[in-house]
């Protein structure tokens, strides 16, 4: 078994998918641990094995993607020597991790929820065991099947959660609003929801080719239309809002991390 994912939900089973799809692993190496009964639908749609914890220590490497509160009761669950462990829970630092699984091949990787369509960025990070073991790389491999992966410092974790990780959030509400005001000048509100969400992909399209401002700029023709929207953002103070929401969603991130 090269690898067991503990807890299969939105994430889990999103990393489970792009593994499989990208064939990285084959079903028959892969193994899924979770305490509620859809793990048994899960296995069977993927054609992997369901694992209890116990039989967890067959497994070469374990990617821990449970919620971060229920960390203290899983790791005693799940801690067996000569195992590597990939941890996606945002705010669980590499200290923690070794700490309570016993062993420093950990580790921390963050990605966000577009792993769900395989486009995710993940940061991953761990320390010189987790690289001798092969543990960093075998977890590069395993996250480029749901999109780009990237080195980053321990330090910057939690600011890479706080925007990358939280910002389809960010993002999504950004598409609602857009589709209320829409709404509040007649068009249907089905029209409305596809119009966003096509403006939000296009723009992220151009976004890989212009700078932010570039695009501002070149739809903002003087004394037009949008100039007036820009203007009302502003006011509004956007920036410094998504600025703070960085802020806040990177704080709330050290915050987590120690109350561990
Ligand atoms: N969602 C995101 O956008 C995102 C992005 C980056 C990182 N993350 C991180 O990814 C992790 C998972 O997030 P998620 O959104 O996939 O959460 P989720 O949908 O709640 O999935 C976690 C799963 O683990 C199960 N579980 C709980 N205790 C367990 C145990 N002892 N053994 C095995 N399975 C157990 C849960 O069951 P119950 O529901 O019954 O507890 C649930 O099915 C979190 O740590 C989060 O910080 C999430």
């Amino acid at each position: 078994m090269r690898l067991a994912i503990v807890g299969v939900g939105k994430m889990g089973r999103s990393i489970l998918e792009g593994i499989l799809k990208a064939e990285f692993l084959a079903p028959q190496e892969v193994g899924v641990v979770d305490i509620k009964e859809y793990a048994q639908g899960v296995a069977a749609q993927y054609g992997v094995k369901v694992l209890t914890h116990s039989e967890l220590r067959v497994a070469e490497r374990v990617l821990i993607s449970v919620q971060p509160k229920d960390l203290p009761t899983v790791a005693p669950q799940i801690t067996h020597p000569n195992t590597g462990y990939i941890s996606i829970m945002a705010g669980v630092s590499t200290r923690v991790l070794t700490e309570r699984l016993g062993t420093r091949r950990v580790v921390r990787a963050m990605p966000n929820l577009a792993a769900t369509i395989g486009k995710s960025s993940t940061a991953v990070v761990g320390p010189r065991e987790a690289e001798e073991a092969g543990d960093l790389e075998f977890a590069r491999q395993l996250f480029a099947t749901v999109g780009d992966v990237y080195d980053l410092p321990e330090r910057l974790f939690d600011a890479f959660t706080g925007m990358s990780a939280s910002a389809p959030a960010y993002v999504a509400m950004v598409a609602e609003a857009l589709a209320d005001g829409g709404v509040k000048m007649g068009i249907p509100r089905a029209q409305a929801l596809k119009l966003a969400a096509d403006v939000l992909i296009a723009t992220g399209e151009l976004l890989r080719y212009k700078h932010p401002a570039v695009i501002k700029d070149e739809v903002s023709s003087p004394g037009g239309t949008t100039i007036h929207g820009v203007a009302a953002l502003e006011a509004r103070g956007i920036r410094a809002a998504l600025i703070e929401a960085v802020q806040a969603a990177t704080l709330r991130g050290h915050e987590l991390g120690q109350d561990e």
